[in-house]
């Protein structure tokens, strides 16, 4: 490849330095090995609790024989969308009560499609300040007016949507919150305007809370967010709305309309493991194991946060220390990556450790007794 000209290479050293002297450099971790919750990393033999793989179907293997197209080779739009992606919507509508879905390859482009899709420069997206990094992109990417309020402060967002647009009104906000395991109440944020749209991200909720894993949102939520890539253990997302709504987007959203559509070969297996987790008991084993974790921590007297969902965090404070906790862990034979600005706010640099139904209570006895230490 061509050398690098010389001004970007002093920027790229720059920005390494930087990193490092402040304890933020992240790394690559190479999984050689995986068997439900145990794998092998770089070459250390570990228990994973840091992956959001909360009903264990990521790793697990079947018998499933894929005979279709690997990729779908256009956008939706154009010669993309086949009977796989129609078998997916029908099957995601018809579990989560809505009437229309619309497929992505990521969550985080399903949101930067969900706000600029909807919002405009007249309009006004207000959101939880500790919304997940792609939201606030996203309303930055729409050019909208943008507004954040307190974490869950519901005063905070009546605050904001008082600021005065010529447009209309959109509220996002996670369902679960990614770097803190609460939950946001979809009945309040419904409550806060009649006249705004309410639109949840449930990234963490669905597989995880709710009847068979159904989220927190169907009764309050106009548009919702499904991630594959957690609890659904495959990848990709979709918009879930009215009719109306998602016909709207699939014509103005262009993180949908500029991309390749979702492998086939990913639609099928999410169809597959939407399946797996309707009739199976995966989503009561997550419950059990959440409790389980919360009640033995408690009584260990391990000052664990968390339990609403399957998001445990153990707070630290320094990115130097939080880093030297990640360390101890792994010498342990427990895998809990630490969290450090910029995804959580300065001096709130955490564990944050993640329960799954794949896990044992055993490894669930392995990793407190580590965090005893
Ligand atoms: C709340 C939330 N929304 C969206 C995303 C993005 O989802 P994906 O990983 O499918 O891009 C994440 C993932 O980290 C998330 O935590």
């Amino acid at each position: 490849m061509a050398s690098i000209p010389s001004g970007w290479t002093a920027r790229l050293q720059a920005t390494s330095a930087l990193l490092q002297s402040r304890s933020r450099q992240r790394t690559y971790r190479t999984v050689e090995q995986r068997e439900g919750m145990r794998v092998r990393v770089d070459g250390s033999e570990l228990l994973d609790f840091c992956s959001n793989d909360y009903l264990g179907l990521a790793a697990r293997t079947s018998n499933y024989a894929w005979k279709g197209a690997a990729g779908s080779g256009s956008a939706h739009l154009v010669s993309g969308h086949t009977v796989e992606h129609v078998e997916l919507e029908r099957t995601l509508c018809a579990w989560l009560g809505a009437e229309s879905a619309l497929l992505l390859s990521s969550g985080y482009q399903a949101n930067l499609a969900a706000i600029t899709g909807l919002c405009g420069p007249d309009d006004l997206c207000v959101q939880d300040k500790l919304n997940h990094a792609s939201l606030l992109d996203a309303a930055q990417l729409a050019g909208c007016v943008r507004r954040r309020y307190p974490h869950l402060d519901m005063d905070g967002l009546q605050r904001q949507l008082q600021t005065p647009v010529s447009g209309l009104k959109l509220i996002a906000s996670d369902a679960v919150f990614s770097m803190d395991g609460d939950q946001a109440d979809p009945a309040a944020l419904r409550a806060a305007d009649p006249d705004a749209l309410l639109y949840l991200d449930e990234a963490h909720s669905i597989g995880v809370l709710g009847p068979n894993g159904e989220g927190i949102g169907r009764e309050h939520a106009h548009l919702r967010l499904v991630t594959f890539g957690k609890a659904l253990g495959t990848g990709g997302a979709a918009l879930l709305g009215s009719a109306a709504l998602i016909a709207h987007l699939r014509q103005t959203a262009r993180p949908s309309i500029f991309t390749t559509a979702l492998p086939p070969v990913l639609a099928a297996r999410t169809t597959q493991h939407i399946r797996t987790v309707q009739s199976g008991d995966a989503v009561a084993r997550l419950t059990s194991n959440r409790a389980y974790l919360r009640q033995r921590a408690d009584a260990l007297g391990v000052p664990l946060q968390g339990g609403d969902s399957a998001i445990f965090v153990l707070p630290i404070g320094s990115d130097a220390d939080a880093l030297a906790r990640s360390q101890q862990l792994w010498e342990r034979g427990v895998w809990v990556s630490a969290i450090r600005p910029p995804t959580v706010p300065e001096g709130t640099a955490r564990l944050r450790i993640t329960v799954s139904a794949a896990h044992t209570q055993a490894d669930m006895d392995t990793l407190l007794e580590a965090l005893a230490v």
